[in-house]
């Protein structure tokens, strides 16, 4: 079949999104030309900030990919205090980021489960309720995510990292803190309680194929998911996966690979958001605005007090480590003029295939 009729089609089988996954040259370009068209049509040019508060860097967990994981002891390990976390909050609400992202390394542990609550009730007095917060702090139990959402958050991204059962335990140790159906459970129990759930994979992974990032796309839709994080994988030195760093797509490859995904997702899930992750900036510097010029629709800029973001290297050579946030500020609204987007300021900038779902638009 060629090209422009599977661009046309309004329901993607597995066989298109293969075929789209492999496109090159100017067939690439149709893609990402059509998922453009969609993105404008259905949610218009404008970007959505989530202001990226790394609260900690401690970690119970060993997933094999990452630079913060529990087993790595070259990392300096820290939290940030309550009134920095605030601090950030306040920033971000001052510089119109309309909504805030709070990020750990995994603790369930009751001190810890405890004070981000406190903090969610702290962020909400913040403008009397102005900012909109997104959790994304990894795995809990039942109780605990209700008892976040109560306090105020309305957001929760859990990636699934991979959606292949077999992959996922070949980039995390097979045990029982690592576990796949556990993770499952918990995106379901965050779906239940109401939560805008967003989800994702990382692109370019050892040992991953086409079919598997098709699948990838078929779980995001099964799930009728709220919000997708996608970004390429960036093999970390002092991780067991580097080992594999030679057998990986070349960092052109995976950075294609990502757009085409994130492309691929607009066509069939046209209202969701998407996140422009910061990923796709530490490997190609333009990274973030191609993303968004095929189909996200959202951008974290990071919050983090500077002396903090060294030792949060999930992956190394991370963009903006060194910049101020206030440079952030007018840099990204200079980046997202410069591909025709606007950033939208003071608002929570809600997924609307969520709120169309819940009868709120
Ligand atoms: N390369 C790219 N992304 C990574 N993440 C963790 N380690 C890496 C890496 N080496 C992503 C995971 C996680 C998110 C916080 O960061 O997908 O969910
Ligand atoms: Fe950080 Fe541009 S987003 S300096």
């Amino acid at each position: 079949m060629d090209i422009e009729k599977i661009l046309e089609k309004e329901h993607l089988e597995k066989q298109d999104i293969l075929m789209l996954l492999a496109a090159e040259g100017d067939n690439k370009k149709k893609l990402f030309a059509k998922s453009l068209q969609v993105k404008l049509k259905h949610l218009d040019n404008y970007v959505h900030l989530r202001g990226l508060i790394e609260y900690s860097n401690i970690c119970t967990k060993s997933c094999l990919y990452c630079g913060v994981r529990s087993k790595n002891t070259k990392v300096e390990r820290y939290t940030i205090s309550d009134e920095e976390v605030l601090e950030c909050a306040e920033l971000a609400y001052k510089l119109g980021y309309g909504s805030v992202a709070l990020q750990s390394g995994e603790r369930f542990d009751p001190d810890f489960t405890r004070k981000i609550t406190y903090l969610v009730k702290e962020i909400k007095k913040i403008g009397d309720g102005a900012l909109g917060i997104t959790l994304s702090l990894g795995e809990q139990s039942e109780d605990t995510y209700r008892e976040w959402f109560e306090a105020g958050a309305h957001r929760y991204l859990l990636r699934i990292e991979a959606s292949n059962e077999a992959l996922y335990y070949k980039i995390h140790p097979h045990d029982e803190r690592h576990d796949f159906k556990q993770r499952l459970s918990c995106i379901d129990i965050l779906i239940k309680l109401g939560y805008q759930t967003g989800t994702g994979v990382m692109v370019g992974l050892p040992f991953q194929t086409l079919d598997d990032l098709a699948d990838d796309l078929l779980f995001f839709r099964s799930k009728d998911i709220a919000m997708v994080g996608m970004g390429p994988f960036i093999p970390h030195p002092d991780t067991p996966l580097y080992q594999y760093a030679d057998q990986i797509p070349s960092v052109k490859e995976r950075m294609d690979l990502t757009l085409k995904m994130i492309a691929i997702l607009r066509l069939m899930m046209p209202e969701i958001n998407m996140v422009a992750a910061t990923a796709n900036q530490t490997i190609d510097p333009l990274g973030r605005e191609k993303a968004i010029a095929v189909g996200a629709n959202v951008i974290m800029p990071n919050l983090t007090p500077n002396e903090y973001r060294e030792d949060y290297l999930i992956y190394p050579d991370k963009a903006c480590v060194s910049d101020k946030p206030d440079q952030c500020y007018t840099c990204l609204d200079i980046r997202m003029q410069s591909i025709n987007h606007k950033v939208l300021y003071n608002a929570w900038g809600d997924s609307v295939a969520f709120l169309k779902k819940h009868g709120q638009k």
